[in-house]
């Protein structure tokens, strides 16, 4: 069945617009949440509601609307506009120097300001007041950015059908607690009928976080929160992604001709591969200090082997994220100068640059070896993606425990990124891996990836508050 009109609301969208002189460009934009929410409006239409990087400078609070893709209209974005005050003490601010690391577990990176505090609420008050005055729908509310939009929302239209997913980790409700603004984000989130998670452990400390600020009757077997005369469903539902896409650029001969070219380039033996956002949370230094244990213990791997680190540029007007840049550039010097041999594979090839959809794959197809040692990470996709692009049965996936995804990712090697030499002998495993075992592996973890694909996981999330909307709530 077709869900009814849905209504996305997240900070970021699918595109990033700018004007030069009186043309607007539109730019996609890469990342999880656009490739997991895109395709439910590409097949149903809808709008979306998003912040699309341009900051206003005359208090306006939203741009244009308009159809998308340009060419041809399936759906519509409402682009919302941020002050400059808002972009520093919102996005930068509370978003991302505050709930950020503290979900990812880092509170000492964390700075709690009430001016940050102050214009996250302004900022939820706009995105809520430009969706009420959108076509009605289903509300599906996306990430940390706006956690007091569902209750906003329910304030003002009561019987609305509201859908909320937390794309980051939630972390155990000891550490939420340090937020001195932890319960209101609570209270922001209960405005939902549905607040959905990737794995049951974030859904599990979300429940335990509510029990601490409020005294709700709390049903863990069910996923469900009584609190006064509402009933929320919390669920565990990880973003799937759109399997049959990557496995057909897999196949296509242009994307394989480009994943023996770079392989070519490499003039390695074998490849490592990191794909990531430069972000602190998905440990590069870490596993580039692995790499260094690992020529160091086994010299025969030196000019053998190299580690290509692809880093995608992230929110550049932060301070901490220009500084781990800095960090792996050095790092990245210092382990080259050390291990080179002057001919064959150079220890590390970086690349700071984002890459398009069959880039990606060319990439993963190149590769003997994916890394996915995240110190914390909501759920990760890359991981996903390398798994359905393997359509040849080789390759190896090195995951982090502390990423989302090993909860459902059974076949991966999994390893702990915060030790160099376990995370070096885990490399050494998986390149010296027997192919019957890489494929058994991949035959399991290529099973998992293609039967919780993205159309799974949509819909999941809206037919379950549909069927919440309409009374069929499991009864507690
Ligand atoms: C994570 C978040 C997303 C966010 C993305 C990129 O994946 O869950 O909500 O959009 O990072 O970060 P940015 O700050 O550029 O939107």
């Amino acid at each position: 069945r077709t869900p009814s009109q849905v209504v996305v609301i997240s900070n970021r969208g699918a595109y990033t617009f700018q004007k030069d002189h009186d043309q607007l460009i539109t730019k996609r934009t890469v990342g999880g949440l656009t490739s997991a929410v895109e395709p439910v409006l590409t097949a149903h239409g809808g709008t979306w509601i998003s912040w699309c990087g341009r900051i206003d400078h005359t208090g306006k609070d939203r741009g244009v609307k308009l159809g998308i893709p340009p060419a041809e209209p399936r759906y519509h974005i409402q682009e919302v506009f941020l002050s400059p005050e808002e972009h520093e003490n919102y996005y930068h601010g509370f978003c991302n120097a505050c709930l950020w690391p503290l979900c990812h577990q880092l509170p000492e990176r964390c700075s709690f300001e009430r001016a940050y505090w102050d214009a996250y609420r302004r900022v939820n008050q706009k995105f809520a007041r430009i969706t009420l005055e959108a076509k009605k729908g289903i509300y599906w509310i996306h990430d940390f950015h706006l956690a007091l939009v569902p209750q906003l929302l329910r304030h003002r239209s009561p019987g609305a059908t509201i859908a909320f997913f937390w794309h980051i980790p939630f972390p155990p409700a000891d550490l939420f607690q340090i937020l001195p603004w932890g319960r209101q984000i609570i209270y922001g989130l209960l405005g939902s009928d549905l607040i959905a998670f990737h794995t049951s452990r974030y859904a599990q400390n979300f429940l335990d976080t509510v029990a601490c600020y409020y005294p709700a009757r709390i049903y863990p077997e069910q996923g469900l929160i009584r609190l006064r005369n509402r009933r929320i469903l919390v669920q565990a539902l990880p973003v799937g992604i759109n399997y049959h896409r990557f496995e057909q650029l897999a196949a296509d001969p242009a994307v394989r001709a480009r994943a023996e070219e770079i392989r070519k380039s490499l003039a390695a033996e074998k490849v490592l591969l990191g794909i990531d956002r430069m972000d602190y949370t998905k440990g590069i230094p870490e596993r580039i200090r692995a790499m260094a244990y690992l020529l160091e213990k086994y010299p025969a791997y030196r000019g053998r082997v190299t580690l290509l680190q692809i880093a995608v540029p992230s929110r550049n007007g932060i301070g901490e994220y220009g500084t781990l840049k800095r960090e792996v550039e050095r790092i990245v010097g210092e382990i080259n100068g050390r291990y080179d041999q002057g001919y064959g594979a150079v220890p590390v090839r970086y690349r700071y640059q984002a890459l398009d959809q069959a880039e990606l794959v060319a990439h993963y197809l190149a590769a003997d070896v994916l890394l996915v040692t995240a110190l914390r990470d909501g759920l990760n996709l890359v991981a996903k993606e390398f798994v359905a692009s393997r359509i040849d049965g080789k390759g190896v996936l090195i995951l982090s425990p502390f990423a989302g995804a090993a909860q459902e990712l059974h076949g991966a090697l999994l390893a702990n990124p915060f030790e160099p030499a376990h995370l070096a002998a885990k490399i050494k495993m998986a390149l010296e891996m027997p192919f019957q075992e890489q494929k058994s592996r991949l035959e399991s973890l290529r099973r998992i990836v293609k039967s919780r694909d993205v159309r799974w996981w949509w819909q999941s999330n809206l037919m379950l508050v549909k069927s919440l909307g309409s009374g069929l709530t499991p009864a507690a």
